[in-house]
């Protein structure tokens, strides 16, 4: 074999699928079914595995796809990875290749044999692709092909064999005698044929009588009436398999999960349940991570090592360190570094970057902000368009008030150390400063000074406090108004109003900030 090139049909209405998009750009485990061909033809180039039978083939297998001139978003999609061929009208999959023709004549140089596959087969390993060009490359015959065993052939051409077992033809269900019906052994329409043999006799095809179309099956009759005979190479049926309809789409979708979970559980991940485990191929993952049950990672994933992921956690398009928990909770494009704790029923969306150490509890919603190592967010709460630093306490209830009608929102910075009080609102844009303190129910709508503790509607200053260490920080008694507060009942708020009318008199006369707002200032 000189130097080969590679053909996928795809220009075929996909009737059976009932759908408005082409059949090749259905997903299957969050690709188009066509990716999975060129991605199979693309593992077979000489050098991307170890085998002989490209020799003489330098660099990748030229790959051309035959489209309808509807195919504008499968062109998009594949551009730069393949050359496409326009086929005009849909005759049947001989007249695809022909519309081919001028496309594989103008490579250089031009190819000697020509690998033909469906684009409706995603299940195609290139190993299989190898073995047909080695059986191809052994043999004098111009036409080599795969084929499978069916127990149940319905939907595919059978190979009628004559009685020294050499392929006679391919009989298509629909031209198929009763006997030849119960034949188990069908066509995969995977072939390596000799282009000039191919163009001499792909001329020679006659309409079939029963559906009007012109079948390249045809060919193997042809070749076998030459005296060839024709090398096959056995595939498992999984392999072959085409995708016509949805159930077989779900079918193949099933298969391609299995071998995905198979190959993480052999590079050392746990599946406790891979039934109701959903990984995308592109997805990585760290030895010793356990996936527990009812969870779905897809996208461009990648996990860590020794994480505890799920159950029920939906995880797309995220970066998650070593030793990460991530319980119950829904991940969007989220980055956490090592030693990070989410959930149970927490959501990450986009932008989302928890530094090492954070926890985040319930119903905690973080978005386009960045929370810093050892930062604790247990009950209830929302961050967007945050930063905040590292070791802040941030209480029960608390959120960012981010969107004030206009596009862009408004951002907050808490800073260091400071302890947010439950139920506190920012009203962005506002920073909180280094050590300082809100007490319950704060909505603080101007930047609070560090080490400050503010109190009340809207926050205003009422002492400055100071640490043990010299840090200026709040009290013991105002910090446990601030405190998560674990223990059932324990009511901070009341203790910060009663604490803020004795205060009242400092603000007055030492302001710590200038209010910003006109709103509820006194
Ligand atoms: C085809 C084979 C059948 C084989 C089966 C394996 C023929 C006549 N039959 O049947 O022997 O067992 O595949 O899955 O070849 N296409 C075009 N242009 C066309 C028609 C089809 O590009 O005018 C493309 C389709 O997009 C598809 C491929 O060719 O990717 C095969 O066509 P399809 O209609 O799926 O053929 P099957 O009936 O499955
Ligand atoms: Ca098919």
């Amino acid at each position: 074999m000189r130097k080969l090139a590679a053909l996928v049909l795809a220009a075929g209405k996909g009737t059976r699928m009932r759908s408005r998009l082409p059949k090749v750009l259905h997903s299957l485990v969050g690709r188009p079914l066509l990716d999975y061909a060129l991605a199979a033809i693309e593992g077979a180039t000489p050098g991307a595995q170890t085998s002989e039978p490209g020799e003489g083939q330098d660099g990748p297998i030229p790959i051309v796809v035959v489209a309808s001139p509807e195919s504008h978003a499968m062109r998009a999609t594949f551009d730069g990875r393949c050359r496409f061929a326009i086929q005009p009208e849909q005759l049947g999959t001989a007249d695809a290749v022909l519309a081919a023709q001028a496309t594989l004549a103008s490579l250089s140089p031009a190819p000697s044999h020509v690998l033909i596959l469906p684009g409706d087969a995603p299940l195609l390993t290139a190993q299989t692709l190898l073995a047909l060009l080695t059986a191809a490359s052994q043999s004098a015959s111009p036409l080599a092909l795969i084929t499978a065993q069916a127990p149940n052939p319905t939907g595919y051409g059978r190979v009628v064999r004559d009685q020294q077992g050499q392929v006679s033809a391919i009989i298509e269900e629909k031209n198929a005698s009763p006997q030849q019906r119960v034949i188990t052994e069908v066509n995969s329409s995977i072939y390596c044929i000799s282009v000039d043999w191919l163009w001499e006799y792909l001329p020679h095809v006659q309409r079939n009588p029963v559906s009007g179309e012109y079948y390249l099956v045809d060919l193997v009759e042809m070749a076998a009436r030459q005296g060839h005979a024709i090398p096959t190479v056995s595939a498992a049926l999984e392999e072959v398999m085409g995708i016509n309809d949805r159930v077989q789409l779900a079918e193949a979708e099933q298969i391609m999960r299995r071998r995905i979970l198979e190959r993480l559980m052999l590079s050392g991940v746990t599946l406790t349940d891979p039934a109701s485990t959903f990984i995308d191929a592109s997805v990585q993952i760290g030895q010793d991570t356990v996936i527990q049950p009812f969870t779905t990672i897809s996208g461009q994933t990648t996990i860590g090592s020794d994480c505890v992921i799920g159950p029920q956690s939906v995880i797309s398009d995220s970066q998650i360190g070593d030793n990460c928990v991530v319980i119950g909770s829904w991940l969007e494009e989220a980055t956490l570094e090592a030693r990070v704790h989410v959930g149970p029923m927490s959501h990450l969306r986009p932008g989302a970057h928890l530094a090492s150490g954070v926890h985040l509890g319930n119903y905690a919603e973080v978005k386009k902000s960045f929370i810093g190592a050892g930062t604790q967010m247990h009950h209830f709460s929302y961050m967007g368009d945050a930063t905040v630093g590292e070791n802040v306490n941030i209480g029960a209830g608390s959120i960012t008030c981010n969107y004030d009608g206009t596009p862009i929102k408004k951002q907050t910075m808490i800073e260091d150390g400071a302890s947010v009080g439950s139920d506190t609102l920012f009203i962005a844009p506002v920073r909180m400063g280094r050590g300082a303190t809100t007490g319950a129910g704060a909505v603080v709508n101007h930047d609070v000074p560090p080490g400050t503790l503010v109190v009340g509607m809207p926050a205003r200053a009422i002492r400055r406090v100071h640490t043990k260490e010299g840090e200026t920080r709040a009290t013991p008694h105002a910090a446990s108004a601030t405190e998560q507060s674990e223990e059932p009942g324990g009511n901070s708020a009341s203790a910060n109003l009663r604490e803020s009318s004795d205060a009242s008199a400092l603000s007055q006369a030492a302001p710590l900030s200038t209010p910003k707002r006109g709103e509820g200032e006194e």
